[in-house]
């Protein structure tokens, strides 16, 4: 029987098993057992109906959501530690407060950056898809051939917590060297550790051979990646992102991976998600994961518990450890 006592959480999206059940001895939940998005009406209906949400980057709570009255929710415990879907604004207006879940996804998504490098410098994705099509025909010196890591410049924009950590793999595991632009420049032994030369950001894209993405989604970061930026880069130039799709304008990206303005991308997030440009679909020098970079047993149940131990603070009327609005 339901207990009034407890808080009325919406949580939007399945989770690990393990997060569930801790979030169901807390809280009174609903959870979503089909596993599709909310969408506007659900969300709306979530906000009016719970004390708090625990929402995810499938859902987009605009302020069109967030303006529609009752709202009830006191908090939105994002589960992800990017929040560019969230209107942070309307959601402070209205007095929701919003946690994220930071550090614990860090590794993974660093891994698939590192991934997403291997993969388009090598061709890994195309060299897949000709093997299972039955075309390879056997080894020869001249088949498939990719280009090293090793050796190559890395420019990382945005040096937070997984930019770093996408940088200390590429120096200390392939002997990359290192550019970056950031908006919080590296601490001083970090910098030292790492040989990182900062830059402007036009500098980065026309000085590395791989450009790596790691900025928030926010109105300032939306097409940073455009038609001019790609111009830059090397014409061998490789972009991965594991950010935010609209940091890249994708169809620019699409003109210039098809014309050869640069040799290669590898995705992990698009503009319009789970939508992908037909044009990057029809091309062969680009990797298309579907938003992977955290898509680890212990990642996502870390992040749920992260997600949890902030609503845990709320109901308890304690600060919040990852309050962002
Ligand atoms: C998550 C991410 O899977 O944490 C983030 O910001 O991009 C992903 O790793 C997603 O956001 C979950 O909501």
């Amino acid at each position: 029987m339901a207990n009034p006592i407890r808080p009325v959480v919406t949580v939007t999206r399945r989770l690990p098993a393990a997060v569930e059940e801790a979030l169901a001895e807390r809280f009174e939940c609903r959870f979503n057992a089909a596993d599709t998005p909310l969408g506007a009406v659900g969300l709306r209906q979530a906000l009016a109906e719970s004390d708090a949400v625990l929402c995810t980057v499938s859902d987009d709570i605009d302020a069109a959501v967030l303006g529609t009255e009752p709202v009830r929710a006191r908090l939105l415990a994002n589960f992800g530690v990017g929040y560019g879907h969230i209107d942070l604004a309307a959601a402070r207006a209205l007095g929701v407060a919003v946690t994220n879940t930071p550090g614990v996804l860090t590794d993974d998504t660093a891994d698939l950056a590192i991934a997403l490098m291997l993969m388009a410098a090598r061709g890994l994705g195309s060299g897949e898809r000709e093997l299972r099509s039955g075309a390879w025909t056997g080894w020869r010196p001249m088949h498939h051939l990719g280009t090293r890591l090793s050796g190559k410049t890395l420019g990382i924009v945005g040096m937070g917590r997984i930019g770093r950590a996408v940088a200390r793999r590429a120096v200390h595991g392939f002997g990359m060297r290192l550019v970056y632009c950031s908006r919080t420049p590296l601490p001083e032994g970090e910098a030292a550790a790492l040989d990182a030369v900062p830059l402007e950001l036009d500098a980065v894209f026309s000085q590395a051979d791989v450009v790596s993405l790691h900025v928030p989604s926010t109105g300032a970061t939306r097409h940073l990646v455009d038609r001019r930026r790609l111009a830059l880069m090397p014409r061998h130039g490789i972009l991965v992102n594991t950010a935010r799709g609209d940091v890249v304008d994708e169809a620019a990206l699409v003109e210039a991976l098809a014309r050869g303005v640069i040799a290669a991308a590898g995705l992990d997030v698009y503009e319009r998600e789970p939508s992908v440009s037909p044009g990057l679909l029809a091309l062969d020098n680009v990797v298309l994961l579907p938003h992977l970079g955290s898509a680890t047993v212990e990642s996502r149940t870390a992040m749920g518990m992260r997600a949890m131990e902030n609503l845990v603070a709320w109901s308890e009327g304690r600060a919040l450890p990852d309050q962002v609005a």
